[in-house]
């Protein structure tokens, strides 16, 4: 589905972030986390035994597609360049090594937390003391990630990237996912 159909600018959370804010890299990674608050919000519901079943298969196509996506972004692209632009005193890389490590213990979780999903929608059930505890864990892990890149990944990133990064960004972004970029959209409209 093209959800920029339903979508034209920023989304509510609770759908995938529209394409058409890619051409704007880190508004769409700030939406994104925006996004991931609101699908934690979700599983803590669904922790606290208030399961939808809808609920569930928004949280399973998060987890499946549009999360790992993101980490790609991080990990192969914007980590990458603060560590190239960014000077000495902004101490990016212990940042960076933290979230390196929060990303792998994701990569780990995700399955895990796909497996408990896939498992209450299927056989409609409630989840049991182990499980709750496993997904409230993985929503408190996923907010501390949250709070170090809101509060010191995305202003780094805003004064130190250059257009030329930002639209090299937005390129890699788009080709992650099969989107054409921006650029090229507007060559073929001036053509
Ligand atoms: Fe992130
Ligand atoms: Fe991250």
């Amino acid at each position: 589905m093209n959800t920029d159909d339903i979508h034209p600018i920023r989304g509510d959370c609770s759908t995938p972030i529209s394409s058409t804010l890619l051409d704007q890299p880190l508004v769409f990674i700030h939406e994104n986390h925006l996004r991931q608050r609101h699908i934690c919000a979700v599983i803590d519901e669904i922790a606290q035994h208030h399961v939808q079943k809808k609920d569930i298969r928004a949280i399973l196509t998060f987890l499946t597609n549009e999360l790992p996506l993101h980490l790609q972004d991080e990990e192969e692209d914007i980590f990458p360049l603060l560590m190239r632009r960014c000077e000495p005193e902004d101490e990016i890389g212990r940042a960076i090594s933290k979230l390196t490590v929060d990303h792998a213990h994701a990569g780990a979780d995700i399955p895990k937390i796909v497996e408990i999903l896939e498992k209450l929608e299927t056989e409609d059930i409630e989840p049991n003391e182990t499980e709750s505890s496993a997904l409230t864990e993985f929503t408190a892990h996923s907010r501390r990630h949250l709070i170090l890149e809101n509060a010191v990944i995305l202003p780094i990133a805003r004064a130190r990237l250059t257009d030329a990064d930002l639209s090299n960004l937005s390129i890699r972004m788009c080709q992650r996912r099969s989107v054409k970029p921006p650029q090229e959209k507007s060559h073929e409209e001036h053509d």
